[in-house]
C-alpha cells in the first residue's frame, strides 16, 4: 500500500481498496478522542490553512474540528473575496498556494472550478485536500459516508446502494468511484437533464461498477441497504456564491425520500445517509424515523477527518 504520508487527496479514483480499510481503521481508532469530547496532542506540532472560495458549513469546520481534537492549529479563509485571490488582483491558485504552503503543513481547499486542487497540488510542498471542486470530487465527504456505513452495517461488500440526485454533482462522482473497489450494486435515481454524463458511464463501465438508472425512488427503494441522497434543487457548483432567488420550486416525488416511502417500502434496517445542506427531499419529519443516519455521519465526518489529518501529516502509517 501507498503511504499516505505526505500525500493529497484529490480525488476517491485514485484510492485502492486496502487504502480504504487502512482510513477506516485509523479514524476507528482516533474515534474514541471525538467520542469522549476531548482533545488530543497527536497534531500538536501542526497547521491546517482552510482555503475556501465557496461557502460550507461542514467541510471547512469538520476540518477544523479534527484538527483541534488532534491539538494542531489553524488559519485560512473562509470567504476568498477578503483576499488577494477575490479583489482587483484574482491572484491565481499557484501565486497563493506558493503563500499558503509556508503558513501551514496541509491546506483543505474548496474552490468553484474543478481541478483547483489538482493545480494546487502542482505547486505545493505540502499535502493538498480536496474539500469539493466545482461540479469535480468531493472525497472527504465520501469517506465519510463510507466510515458512516462501517459503523452503522458493520461492513461494505454485499450490500445494496441506492443513489437520489444530481448526478453531476460532486458527491456522486467521488461515490461512484469509490464504490468501484466494493461488492457494492447501485441503482441511480436522477432528473433526466441531471443523469450520469455519457463519458462518467464509459468510465464506471471500464471500472466495472455494477449500475443501474432508475425513473423513480420507488423503483429502487426496497432493496436498498443504503439510500444516499443530495438534492435536485441545488445552486450552480461552478460560482464561488449562489444566493437563493424568489422561486426556487419543489423537489419532485421521482427525487425525494418521505416518511410514508420508508415505512411502505424500505428494508427496516436500510441507512439513510444525506451530506447535507438540505432542501426539501429529505422532510424534517424522517430525522427522527428508525433509517435516518445523517447526523451520526455529522460526528463520523469529525472523525473521517482527524484520520485523514493524521495519516497526511506521517504521524499515523
Ligand atoms: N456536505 C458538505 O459538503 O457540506 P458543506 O457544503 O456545508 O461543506
Amino acid at each position: 500500500m501507498r503511504s499516505f504520508s505526505g500525500r493529497d487527496i484529490l480525488s476517491l479514483k485514485d484510492f485502492e481498496r486496502n487504502e480504504f480499510f487502512r482510513v477506516f481503521e485509523a479514524a476507528e481508532q482516533l474515534e474514541p478522542i471525538a467520542r469522549n469530547r476531548r482533545n488530543a496532542d497527536l497534531l500538536k506540532e501542526k497547521t491546517l490553512v482552510t482555503a475556501f472560495y465557496q461557502p460550507s458549513t461542514r467541510t471547512r469546520l469538520a476540518h477544523e474540528a479534527a484538527m483541534i481534537r488532534l491539538g494542531g492549529q489553524v488559519t485560512g479563509f473562509a470567504d476568498a473575496k477578503m483576499t488577494r485571490a477575490g479583489d482587483f488582483y484574482q491572484e491565481s491558485i499557484k501565486d497563493t498556494v506558493k503563500m499558503l504552503e509556508f503558513y501551514g503543513d496541509v491546506i483543505v481547499m474548496r474552490h468553484f472550478q474543478q481541478g483547483a486542487p489538482h493545480e494546487a497540488a502542482k505547486w505545493s510542498s505540502v499535502p493538498i485536500i480536496n474539500g469539493g471542486d466545482g461540479w469535480g470530487e468531493h472525497p472527504t465527504q465520501i469517506l465519510t459516508d463510507f466510515y458512516t456505513v462501517m459503523r452503522e452495517k458493520g461492513r461494505m461488500d454485499g450490500l445494496k446502494w441506492l443513489a437520489v440526485g444530481d448526478m453531476r454533482m460532486r458527491t456522486m462522482h467521488s461515490l461512484a468511484y469509490g464504490l468501484t473497489q466494493f461488492d457494492c450494486p447501485i441503482t441511480f435515481v436522477s432528473p433526466p437533464d441531471m443523469s450520469l454524463t455519457d463519458e462518467f458511464k464509459a468510465d464506471l463501465e471500464n471500472y466495472r461498477l455494477d449500475f443501474r438508472e432508475a425513473e423513480h425512488v420507488e423503483q429502487a427503494i426496497a432493496d436498498a441497504d443504503v439510500i444516499l441522497v443530495e438534492p435536485v434543487v441545488q445552486p450552480d457548483y461552478t460560482k464561488s456564491r449562489d444566493e437563493r432567488g424568489a422561486d426556487v420550486g419543489l423537489t419532485p416525488a421521482n427525487y425525494k425520500i418521505t416518511r410514508d416511502l420508508l415505512y411502505n417500502k424500505a428494508k427496516s434496517d436500510a441507512i439513510l445517509l444525506h451530506s447535507l445542506p438540505r432542501m426539501d427531499e429529505i422532510p424534517a419529519d424522517v430525522d427522527i424515523t428508525r433509517w435516518s443516519r445523517y447526523w451520526q455521519e455529522a460526528f463520523y465526518g469529525v472523525v473521517m477527518r482527524m484520520a485523514l489529518l493524521a495519516l497526511v501529516l506521517g504521524v499515523m502509517e
